[in-house]
């Protein structure tokens, strides 16, 4: 690493993500440090340039207030006491808190996707040497960058592994072979799971039993296709820095052990690769266009594990589960040329296991009913409904009763969460 590093330690902020965030924003790198930090761990980091002693509303843990070690104050930075950084950011003031940054800290304004990468590809390069890593791309924003990352550092020592489960959107698994397979020409294995996981799911009515068999039957793919190849010493993983960054910390540790998302069997040990563990998902977006992917694949918006699985409710059938497909594709597309792709926070079409009466070329029809949902939200623990525009819902209504073979009704559902969860399953 050589960038320029300001590190926050938590003393019982609920701030430390947003003022990292907002360090970086003005161009200078920052972690996030539990307050036990020793002397020694912050001396193996040759590029701190001041330290940020950030306070808030708990900083007790088991009934005692918590501090840093006397130890660290002879690091030789500029130190900075706790609630002054807060108070600015509160107050929008980011002046003062750049005065100290460029003025008192000397730190000089070069994080960067240009640096970053750079430096990721020279310590990957180290790490890994001539070993193999083995990936699973999903597609989704993380394990594609962490994907593109890896090809970039160290070409076809990584393989990657996208496990079509038959629960993708229209076009993803063609996307993931087009991008990674021929123009980054990495070395991909493409699994067709997709009779394997619907057979599997043949029946299954309840969301919690479908979401753990797609779970549970994705690790025994992965696991299969690990266990072909020879000589993997390493995972990699698209873990991010929410996942570790505890944001509004009760215990004061602010960096916390994280469960990877393994699941692998004990003999299948490998170490983990986590180049994107630093980053915030706008900086991992950022990282993703540095290095070249796709805008649709880089600003696309979140996507469930279980896919289309939790969309088409109730057991799933292959012919509701591409009506799902279809209407959903018809959606995005209608959204892209109304020019709300990246303004709408998730937007998607669901099936639910009921069909209605309607009229078709002048005779009875008996098909499903096609559900639009589009919802803006901060964190997805609340969210707002996307008030759509007449035409265009009009519009997307009759796309989809002209083009998706047995719908006959399309609803909006204008719940917002809560009551209504974001996905109906
Ligand atoms: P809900 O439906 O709980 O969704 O309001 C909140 C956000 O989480 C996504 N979601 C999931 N993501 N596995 C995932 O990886 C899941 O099982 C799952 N269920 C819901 C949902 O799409 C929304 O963005």
């Amino acid at each position: 690493m050589k960038q320029d590093m300001i590190v926050i330690i938590d003393l019982g902020s609920e701030e430390n993500s947003r003022l990292a965030r907002e360090i970086r924003a003005l161009g200078v790198y920052s972690e996030i440090y539990p307050h036990d930090i020793t002397l020694a761990e912050l001396k193996a980091n040759q590029n701190i340039k001041g330290v940020i002693l950030n306070g808030g509303p708990n900083n007790v843990v088991d009934g005692e207030e918590i501090n840093v070690k006397e130890e660290i104050y002879s690091l030789g930075v500029p130190f900075v006491a706790y609630d002054f950084p807060k108070a600015l950011c509160e107050k929008g003031d980011e002046s003062n808190l750049k005065s100290w940054l460029f003025n008192v800290c000397k730190a000089e304004a070069n994080w960067n996707m240009a640096n970053f990468v750079a430096d990721q590809v020279e310590l990957l390069r180290k790490q890994i040497g001539d070993k193999k890593v083995l990936l699973a791309l999903s597609g989704g924003v993380d394990s594609s960058v962490v994907a593109a990352l890896l090809i970039k550092a160290v070409g076809k020592n990584v393989t990657c592994v996208h496990v079509n489960h038959g629960l993708l959107r229209k076009g993803e698994p063609e996307q993931v072979i087009n991008v990674f397979g021929k123009e980054l020409d990495a070395d991909l294995v493409y699994v067709d799971a997709v009779d394997r996981f619907l057979n599997k799911l043949e029946g299954v009515t309840d969301p919690e039993q479908k979401r753990k068999i797609i779970g549970a039957e994705f690790i025994r793919v992965f696991e299969e296709e690990a266990r072909k190849l020879e000589g993997i010493d390493f995972l990699g993983q698209g873990t991010i820095y929410p996942d570790i960054v505890e944001s509004g910390t009760k215990t004061g540790k602010a960096v916390k052990a994280h469960h990877n998302v393994g699941g692998l069997p004990d003999d299948l040990k490998f170490e983990l690769v986590e180049p994107l563990k630093y980053l915030f998902k706008d900086e991992v977006r950022a990282c993703g266009k540095e290095l070249g992917l796709p805008d649709n694949m880089v600003y696309r918006q979140p996507f469930p594990g279980p896919g289309l699985g939790v969309r088409c409710l109730g057991a799933i059938t292959r012919d509701r589960l591409e009506a799902v497909r279809e209407s959903d594709a018809i959606l995005r597309e209608e959204f892209d040329n109304a020019g709300l792709r990246g303004k709408v926070w998730q937007y998607f079409t669901l099936i639910p296991d009921v069909k209605s009466v309607g009229v078709r070329d002048n005779a009875r029809s008996f098909e499903w009913p096609v559900i639009i949902r589009a919802v803006n939200t901060i964190d997805a623990m609340t969210a707002s409904i996307e008030p759509l525009p007449y035409d265009l819902l009009a519009k997307i209504t009759a796309r989809i009763l002209s083009e998706v073979k047995g719908v006959n009704r399309v609803l909006y559902d204008i719940t917002p969460k809560p009551t209504g969860t974001i996905e109906w399953e």
